[in-house]
């Protein structure tokens, strides 16, 4: 790492670089216990012969036809770009709605130059930067987006002389600004879509933001701090990456990389949990430096009161947004809640990290609609999922009897409590997204070049297992399961592999992916996914895009569509090199699909200036609906 300063790293490669982990160096045995492993994919995975058979063995037939075109899409798909453009298939068009800049208020009109970015007068009057998940709230005939900013890339917000790193707290507070959270009214003028500026319902969600810590970790000694004895009231959220709709309409915005904001001017506090989350040290943007809140050698309690789901009324510009803490603790991707048969509210939860978990809550009561939702993300109960090799699985319940945790400890280091348990190392868990047309959730695991090779943050061993079976992964998988009695509040669940991302141009084994993969398909690293209201899958890919060597006819990031039921998976989308796709959401009569297009290379979009993260309107040209 040494020719690449801190801010320059991705978030996987900074945590690697503060907590290199050890090689177990047992490389050959593990390789053994992957290919012995390969029987109890029913002999479906089969090596050496083109693509990998996978994953239908249990639930479907998998006569993969080639990407071309099928009678379950109403598109040709399209072909790899290496370009600096989006591509969308013939008869579809595609606009950008909102810029990073752009004023939400028309006091900020004007407020970013392709020079100098946005001042901090106008930061937190403008769409945030790199824009990551979204939906969107149909209202009394209004149509309001709320979309996270995930994170900044201080190069392009600062002034060049700062060379990425803020030198006061007026920078400090610049990029405070144009991180988390916006609401936005948007509009169909028949010109197509655009931002109603001066809505009555845009909102600007920050670090600074005032919220309340709820559930059974509020008011904990863990939780409380110099700024806020009571430990009931937290400022910001941070790191905002996937999203969540509760069934009672609103927010989940979720809180993934929080522990890069945190260093320590001193000693480093005592505790386990410090390293488990990847907190030491000094933090991605200097915050500390210019503010002790993110000091932990000052407030070590600060970092407890983040990485959570937070709780937002994008229909109440005046709510204060509310953190969940009974959904646990963890670096979350996205927060999928979905109805389970028998009348509780269910939250698919993934934590993306290499060799983390992927969880669930329950809620207590059972709900229906126009019913009030008080409680039920406050009084339920976390578990963490354990793949058997013969395609069942478990969810295993993280209570005092069984982690040997206090039930606060449980929630604030979660992490911990589920290595206790024995769960199943995953490849970093991204988006989960249930299908709305049966029983059954989908989990983006995106890679894991760990894997089979290194522990996790907490010292679990990662040789490969049922869902994750492919040494140093870095193509990524998903997995669905469907819950035993169609209840997503089963105990208990089945599970296969949709697809394994692979090259079969490079590759003849495990790596050349599964069967619905093929040359005019190809992809890696699956994250952003959501479900259309027709039943198709779409994903979202965020990975090496320099269309060479392993990944070869890949080409830029992309968003693809997969049929759940014959396995079929076609490219829709791409986006301009160096970009990652996340975001996804529909307008109210589905003729209008929103895609987030994060952290984009040269000039794009404007041609000239910055790279400008931006969401993208994409819809048919005759008018019919896409999703
Ligand atoms: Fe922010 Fe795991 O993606
Ligand atoms: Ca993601
Ligand atoms: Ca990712
Ligand atoms: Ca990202």
């Amino acid at each position: 790492m040494s020719d690449k300063s801190l801010i320059d790293l991705s978030w996987d490669e900074f945590d690697e670089h503060r907590d290199p982990r050890p090689s177990e160096n047992q490389f050959d045995q593990v390789v053994e216990r992957a290919i012995s492993r390969r029987d109890f994919l029913g002999g479906a995975l089969a090596f050496g012969s083109g693509a990998a058979v996978f994953g239908a063995g249990l639930f479907s037939s998998t006569s993969m036809s080639h990407a071309g075109g099928s009678g379950a899409f109403a598109f040709e798909p399209i072909s790899i770009a290496t370009d600096n453009a989006i591509h969308v298939p013939e008869g579809y068009e595609s606009k950008v709605l909102v810029r990073w800049g752009d004023a939400l208020w028309s006091q900020a009109n004007g407020a970013y130059s392709a020079e100098n970015g946005v001042s901090l007068e106008f930061s937190d009057k403008v769409f945030g930067e790199n824009t990551d998940g979204m939906e969107l709230f149909s209202v009394d005939g209004k149509e309001i987006i709320t979309v996270n900013s995930e994170y900044v890339n201080p190069k392009i917000n600062l002034p060049a002389e700062a060379e990425g790193t803020p030198r006061n707290a007026e920078e400090v507070q610049l990029l405070k600004n144009l991180q988390g959270v916006t609401v936005m009214e948007v509009a169909n003028s028949g010109e197509g879509y655009a931002v109603v500026v001066d809505s009555p319902y845009n909102r600007r969600i920050t670090h600074e933001t005032e919220m309340v810590l709820a559930g059974p970790l509020a008011g904990h000694p863990l939780v409380q701090t110099k700024a806020d004895p009571a430990g009931k009231t937290v400022k910001g959220t941070m790191n905002n990456c996937g999203s969540g709709k509760t069934l009672w309409n609103t927010y989940l915005t979720c809180e993934e990389n929080f522990n890069g904001y945190f260093g320590a001017s001193g000693d480093m506090p005592e505790g386990e949990g410090y390293k488990r989350y990847g907190i030491k040290g000094e933090s991605r943007y200097a915050y500390e430096k210019f503010d002790e809140r993110y000091d932990i050698s000052k407030e070590p309690n600060e970092p407890h009161r983040h990485g959570f789901i937070t709780e937002i009324n994008p229909l109440d510009p005046n709510s204060t947004p509310v953190k969940r803490t009974a959904l646990g603790r963890f670096k979350h991707e996205n927060a999928e809640m979905v109805h389970a048969a028998d009348g509780r509210v269910v939250v698919y939860l993934g934590d993306d990290e290499r060799g983390e978990y992927l969880y669930r809550y329950v809620s207590n009561d059972t709900w229906a609609p126009g019913q009030s939702p008080e409680g039920l993300l406050d009084n339920g109960q976390l578990y963490v999922a354990k793949f058997n090799d013969d395609q069942s699985g478990e969810w295993l319940a993280l209570t005092p009897e069984t982690t040997g945790m206090d039930a606060a400890s449980i929630l604030c280091f979660t992490r911990m409590a589920a290595s206790s348990v024995g769960a199943t190392t995953m490849d970093r868990p991204e988006w989960v997204a249930t299908n709305p047309l049966k029983a059954e959730a989908y989990c983006a695991l995106t890679n894991n070049k760990n894997r089979g090779k290194k522990p996790n943050a907490g010292g679990d061993d990662t040789a490969v297992n049922g869902p994750n079976p492919r040494n140093t992964n870095n193509y990524g998988q998903i997995v669905r399961w469907r819950p035993a009695d169609e209840n997503h509040a089963a105990d208990s669940f089945t599970w296969d592999l949709y697809v394994m991302a692979g090259n079969p141009s490079v590759h003849s084994d495990a790596y050349a992916g599964s069967s619905n993969i093929n040359e005019g398909n190809m992809f890696n690293s699956p994250d952003g996914m959501a479900f259309s209201s027709d039943g198709k899958l779409w994903i979202q890919t965020d990975g090496k895009d320099n269309n060479e060597g392993d990944y070869a006819g890949m080409g830029n990031n992309q968003m693809l569509v997969g049929d759940p039921e014959s396995g079929e998976i076609v490219r829709f989308m791409t986006v301009p090199k160096g970009a990652e796709v996340t975001g996804l959401c529909w307008s109210a009569d589905k003729k209008v699909a929103f895609v987030g297009v994060q952290h984009p290379g040269g000039s794009w979009p404007d041609g000239a200036g910055k790279p400008r993260s931006s969401v993208v309107a994409v819809w048919r040209r005759d008018g019919e609906t896409i999703g």
